[in-house]
């Protein structure tokens, strides 16, 4: 059960963003320095030794990726709905805060797991969490307003990069050295295949009909 938290946590993440998404953009700041500073915490807690395994629910929370994992789902969702749906202008409203919050809240997990990282084995998160860096940096407001539209679009691209990254990383189990190339989908994988062919359909399909000539 705890292997789909990610997935359960996505409509409770996403219901708050969007029954506080005013307050939540009106106070972006604050709230990106509150969950920096716990992000801080819950690594010197890692840095002084504590056992996180044991504490509970924090644990598989946050220090296991998924609060961070299903920030990012909302953010790709947002994507995959046509213009004037419902949830895309709700995600749309708050879709900032939450990749930002979703960078913040995976430090701790990519703290704690950052020597199996970079031993080679599932190293897809820490690629991702490489890229993700530039692009929160210019998704803050005071940078964005310095960047020229087209050129914050092409950078921005580098988001379904991100997102493929981090399905990989839910999906398969990889273990690459420069000896071992060991590559096998994992007992839950299934499910985030599922969830993110999914979302390749939708993105698909909301490209073609945003494509399409409109007739008058
Ligand atoms: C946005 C980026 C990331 C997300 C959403 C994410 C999410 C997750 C999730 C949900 C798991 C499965 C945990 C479990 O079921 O207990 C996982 C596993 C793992 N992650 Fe990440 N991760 C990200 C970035 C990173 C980074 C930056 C690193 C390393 C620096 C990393 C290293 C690992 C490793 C080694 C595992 C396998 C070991 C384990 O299952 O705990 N991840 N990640």
């Amino acid at each position: 059960m705890v292997s789909y938290l990610g997935l359960l946590l996505v409509p409770i993440v996403g219901v708050v963003f969007f029954r506080y998404g005013k307050t939540i953009h009106k106070n972006e700041y604050r709230i990106y320095f509150v969950f920096l500073a716990l992000s801080t915490m819950l690594i010197l807690l890692i840095v002084f030794n504590v056992d996180v395994r044991k504490l509970v629910g924090l644990y598989e929370v946050y220090y296991s990726g998924h609060l961070s994992f299903a920030l990012f789902t909302l953010v790709m969702a947002g994507g995959a709905f046509k213009k004037r749906h419902k949830l895309k202008i709700a995600i749309m409203r708050v879709r900032r805060e939450m990749a930002i919050l979703g960078f913040i809240t995976v430090l701790p997990h990519a703290f704690l797991r950052l020597d199996l990282a970079l031993s080679g084995f599932n190293s897809t998160g820490l690629i991702a969490l490489l890229i993700i860096m530039p692009l929160v940096v210019t998704s803050l407001p005071i940078v964005r307003k310095k960047m020229q539209p087209r050129m914050w679009k092409r950078v921005h691209y580098l988001a379904y990069i991100v997102y493929a990254l981090i399905y990989i990383h839910l999906v398969f189990d990889l273990f690459v050295t420069s000896e071992i190339f060991y590559v096998q989908i994992k007992s839950t994988g299934w499910v985030y295949l599922m969830v993110f062919t999914v979302y390749l359909m939708m993105k698909i399909r909301v490209i073609v009909i945003e494509r399409k000539p409109k007739s008058t």
